[in-house]
């Protein structure tokens, strides 16, 4: 496409129209324009109309590493930047890009933090099909994710761990942004993606971040090749923005370990920092424990973390970490102690195979989209949810079925919910009639 006739002049004093033109016509931002328009956009001096149309442009054009890294930087800095130096020294975060059964947070924060990684954690809420850490931690009645900047910082100096909600006054460009994407169409752009998830994570005062990016049906980044270039942008802002950033690279193609819903999940951590769980959620969770213990110079090798993570689980200090963080946020200690007590669904129904077979594929994001169905998740961030429901999965893909085994449970509010779950669930499994390949848990690490 030719220049196009509107573009800026050398002198001009910078407007938000020449930056959409710029970009739409697929060149580079400078600096000092993109800074400008994330200014303008926050003080609520750029409307979302003109933000809407940098948004569009940008997903369709692109944009190279440093503006990328220039967008973090400016959203990042649109708001407070917290300093967690003089409590934390090296401040290290991880991260998730989201999925079906994803509890890892719960698992992987209290056993760091028994290995002596100081950890102040700012988590976000489910949306669409994707769990969120906070509306898991609310499931155990009376715990507070709402905490003050002061508790937040007095928390993490007493006990070494906090888990909380992301403050207002952290990235708010991001937060803007975000929902403005949300409704424009311009979520799934990689640059988007990476700017949103490190701006976050920088203003957070975070200076070593693992990230946990997912790949599959049941994650944003559906096929490897995008999850890869997301991991690697998102390294590279690391390095440009003088952070340490760690990604690897996790399946999303089945749920991960057997609980999907927030109560379920709840539970099945708890089982799993008590020693037990399902054996692939504890694997992942041992292996980014890992990852955060050596990032955070806890050891020198992997293999001397994965040996200092698996003692925490075992010894029983992973566990009382998690006692700790939940009695200082305010939870009801009784329910950790015996999880029959997190909230129950009114209907409880166990479907079991009707033939036999191996398990070919269970597809998360239907699985996902079904615990919304039953209210355990939200269509708009106004929603409210039901924490009782959800589904445990008892298969994986691999395994050998034989007829009358069970399936899945589903947790419900009614018998009518049960049996529209039911349809949608049975429908996520495939079958075939040989051998199936389990799927591995990690494909690779992006450093
Ligand atoms: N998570 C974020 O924080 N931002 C995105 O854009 C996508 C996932």
């Amino acid at each position: 496409m030719n220049p196009s006739p509107e573009r800026q002049s050398a002198h001009r004093p910078l407007r938000a129209v020449d930056i959409i033109i710029k970009k739409r016509d697929g060149q580079i931002l400078s600096t000092e324009e993109i800074n400008y328009f994330i200014k303008g956009y926050t003080t609520g001096e750029i409307p979302d109309y003109q933000a809407s149309a940098l948004l569009m442009a940008i997903l369709l054009q692109g944009m190279t590493d440093q503006e990328s890294t220039d967008l973090t930087m400016a959203m990042a800095y649109s708001g407070e930047v917290l300093d967690l130096s003089p409590i934390i020294g090296n401040a290290v975060d991880k991260h998730s890009t989201g999925g079906v059964g994803d509890k890892t947070t719960l698992v992987v924060e209290p056993l760091v933090a028994a290995c002596g990684l100081k950890v102040a954690k700012m988590s976000g809420r489910g949306l669409g099909f994707s769990g969120g850490t906070l509306d898991k931690l609310e499931s155990i009645p009376g715990y507070r994710v709402n905490l003050t900047q002061k508790e937040f910082l007095a928390q993490v100096a007493r006990i070494g761990i906090v888990l909380s909600g992301q403050s207002a006054d952290l990235a708010p460009a991001d937060g803007k942004l975000y929902a403005l994407r949300d409704v424009t169409g311009t979520v799934p752009s990689i640059p988007l993606i990476a700017s949103s998830i490190m701006s976050k994570k920088i203003a957070a005062g975070a200076q070593t971040i693992v990230l946990d990016v997912k790949t599959g049906n049941g994650a944003f980044m559906q096929t490897m090749e995008d999850a890869r270039k997301l991991a690697e942008l998102m390294v590279s802002i690391g390095r440009l923005s003088g952070r340490k950033v760690v990604a690897l690279l996790s399946d999303m193609n089945q749920p991960l370990g057997c609980a999907v819903g927030n109560a379920l999940e709840t539970a099945e951590a708890i089982q799993t920092l008590k020693g037990a769980g399902p054996r692939d959620f504890r694997e992942h969770c041992l292996e980014a424990a890992s990852y955060l213990l050596l990032s955070g110079g806890k050891v020198t090798t992997l293999e001397a973390a994965r040996q200092m993570a698996e003692a925490a689980l075992e010894n029983g200090t992973a566990y009382e970490k998690f006692r700790l963080l939940v009695q200082a946020q305010g939870g009801d200690l009784r329910v950790v102690d015996d999880p029959s007590l997190l909230p129950q669904a009114a209907c409880i129904r166990t479907v079991n195979a009707l033939q036999a077979g191996w398990i070919a594929g269970i597809h998360a994001r239907t699985i996902g989209e079904t615990v919304i169905l039953l209210g355990g998740g939200r269509a708009k961030k106004t929603d409210s949810i039901d924490y009782a429901v959800g589904v445990v999965v008892h298969i994986k893909v691999g395994d050998r079925i034989e007829a009358g085994q069970p399936l899945v449970t589903i947790h419900a509010r009614s018998e009518v919910d049960i049996q529209l779950a039911e349809q949608q669930i049975l429908s996520a499994i495939s079958w075939s009639d040989r051998p199936t390949e389990a799927l591995p848990l990690f494909y690779g690490v992006v450093q």
